[in-house]
């Protein structure tokens, strides 16, 4: 969601804010805002839109103060105006925010009540006052900021900056991620490392509840109910990570093209290559025995790869799995029998509703294991094992090289599960993981076909609706198709079950509807050649991505066909993920649409 930085410096802070912003900008980039200490006195500059509207107001009229908070929006509350962009101000203080203020009304009402003047209709402007009436009580930020933290309800992150206090943020966390970040004289707070990674690599989280008071020498730390506690710092590998396109033109390219080194090097991180067998590096707490029934949860295409999995435990582990948008899930009460396995799926370890999922779970007596892009997130925190991705940062909205590395510890789980319940033998977990391990390579194979997907693209632009359609483990890549053309082309996509078309959506069909078909030579191919003819027969435009020749095996004429090489059928989705994210990224492409920051969204759900 939003991104907060706030940044007690040695030298004028606006230029390092903007370069943090900018590491922070894929969690929202609908408005922007700074505000710095001129001379002790609070002043901002705010503005709609992205990041280079607050920079180009900057050069207008720069900032010289040595500290600084900083924030790029999400809009929750009230529209992604200049009038509610971050930070909001008071004669007293200046707030960031992310996150949600659920009381907000409340305290607003009893804030005006009591003389406040409002100028935002966002509710974190109920933060500015709340702490501003305390201040005028005790004159004292860390007194106040202690008094008002308690009267919140909701997740939020908060940066706090004072008017005359020159050495001073205060940085407070419930439900949303902050870090913060020790430099040479300097002291650095923001949303995550990465943010934080020109500056610094020793970093300490604040942990559930806990607020931080920041000067130039330091930081002390105060736990929810005010004591002084000790968070340790580590050395991050946030640095480590270039957040640049390289020679792509945007980090959804850059991070597609990636997926064979990423894929191979979170296989690597799970297998034994010398014996071709599964190592896992973590004993996990639980016996696969003793696991009757496995609970899957995760938002987005982080519940797509859960639904893959799902066929893979089932088949390989001969174990019931239960997967779960995570929203639904949070709420629905399921009855858990107590010790068995729930596994949370996401690339950023923040999602608000996979974090309450995995809460519940918890209190069901379940096992958690979590698989997660970043380590240090909350839903790793919380975790009992973590078996995590090795993606790198994913900066581009639509989730891809953290899907199929998704896919990948989710095949080596449930090949462990296999073994470990006697469903394999020992050749045949070798001949699992010999497969598992030549999907990098498909995948670079699979990448080649780039430039007919491109041309398939100009195509496709046209188009007002879209089908895609798949049976067995490409139906939940159908799903995923339909899911990353809509959310960045803007185009209307659904996907379907191959074998559910004659039970609605048939009657979509005509001259004008492209009918995307996942279909793998795999155990369902057949099925889905008799869905494909029965499309055909009704004139619809059918584009066929599966193994060299499928049309014509198929004895239909298709409007296009993307060949895939031959590959093992159990792991084809990791393969297959690749021209559905291509034909989504080109086709937003063609059409001038924005692929890394598409309207509405925001990469870091932290709020439900
Ligand atoms: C789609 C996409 C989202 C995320 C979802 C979960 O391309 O990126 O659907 O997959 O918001 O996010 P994480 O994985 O961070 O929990």
């Amino acid at each position: 969601m939003c991104g907060i930085v706030g940044i007690l410096g040695a030298t004028p802070v606006a230029p390092l804010v903007i370069d943090a912003l900018k590491r922070l900008e894929y969690r929202g980039y609908d408005s922007a805002g700074i505000a710095t200490l001129e001379e002790g006195c609070l002043t901002r500059r705010r503005a709609e839109g992205k990041l280079r509207n607050l920079e180009a107001r900057l050069s207008e009229a720069p900032l010289k103060g040595l500290s600084g908070i900083g924030h790029t929006r999400w809009a929750t509350h009230g529209k992604p105006t200049e009038g509610n962009a971050h930070p909001h101000a008071t004669d007293r203080l200046a707030v960031v925010h992310n996150g949600i203020i659920e009381n907000f009304r409340e305290l607003r009402e009893e804030l005006v009540a009591d003389g406040a003047h409002f100028d935002s209709e966002t509710d974190t402007e109920v933060v500015a006052h709340l702490v501003t009436r305390e201040m005028r009580r005790s004159n004292d930020p860390v007194t106040a900021v202690a008094a008002a933290l308690p009267r919140l309800h909701g997740a939020f992150a908060l940066a706090f900056l004072f008017e005359g206090h020159d050495d001073l943020i205060i940085g407070a966390r419930r439900g949303a991620p902050l870090a913060v970040g020790y430099g040479e004289g300097e002291m650095y707070l923001g949303s995550d490392a990465l943010a934080l990674a020109p500056f610094t690599d020793t970093i300490a989280y604040l942990e559930e509840g806990d607020w931080v008071v920041l000067s130039r020498g330091g930081a002390e730390f105060h736990d929810k109910d005010g004591a002084i506690v000790a968070r340790e710092a580590h050395k991050t590998q946030a640095g480590a990570f270039l957040v640049d396109k390289g020679n792509h033109r945007h980090f959804m390219a850059k991070e597609i093209h990636e997926q064979p080194e990423v894929i191979g090097r979170t296989l690597s991180h799970y297998l034994d290559m010398a014996n071709g067998t599964v190592r896992l590096p973590v004993d996990m707490p639980f016996d696969w025995t003793k696991i009757d029934r496995i609970s899957i949860c995760a938002c987005g295409t982080a519940y797509l790869a859960g639904i893959i999995a799902k066929y893979w435990f089932e088949r390989l582990a001969r174990v019931l799995v239960e997967v779960d948008v995570a929203s639904e899930f949070r709420y629905r009460e399921a009855p858990l029998p107590k010790g068995q396995l729930a596994i949370f799926v996401s690339q950023s370890g923040e999602t608000a509703d996979t974090l309450a999922s995995l809460r519940y779970t918890r209190q069901m007596g379940q096992h958690v294991l979590s698989v997660v892009n970043v380590q240090s997130s909350t839903i790793a925190r919380e975790s009992d094992v973590v078996t995590p991705t090795l993606a790198g940062p994913e900066i581009g909205v639509a989730s891809t090289k953290a899907f199929t590395c998704q896919l990948a510890v989710l095949a080596v789980l449930a090949i462990a599960a296999a073994r470990a319940r006697g469903h394999i033998d020992e050749a045949r977990e070798k001949e699992l993981v010999r497969e598992l391990v030549s999907m990098p390579g498909l995948v670079a194979e699979s990448l080649k076909l780039e430039p007919g997907i491109e041309s398939l693209a100009y195509e496709l632009r046209k188009a007002s609706d879209v089908l895609y359609l798949g049976r067995g483990t490409s139906y939940p890549m159908a799903l995923e198709g339909a899911l990353k053309l809509k959310e960045i082309s803007y185009i209307h996509a659904e996907g379907y079950a191959a074998g559910e078309l004659k039970h609605g959506p048939i009657a979509l069909i005509d001259e004008e509807m492209p009918v995307i078909v996942l279909a793998p030579a795999d155990a369902w191919f057949e099925k889905t050649v008799s869905n494909v003819q029965e499309v055909a027969a009704r004139g619809g435009r059918i584009v066929l991505i599966g193994p060299e020749g499928a049309a014509g095996r198929a004895g239909v004429e298709a409007l296009a066909e993307v060949a895939m090489p031959a590959m093992p059928e159990t792991f084809a989705p990791i393969a297959y993920a690749v021209p559905v994210q291509l034909i989504a990224y080109h086709t937003a492409l063609s059409m001038g649409k924005d692929v890394d920051q598409p309207r509405n969204l925001a990469k870091s759900v932290t709020v439900e």
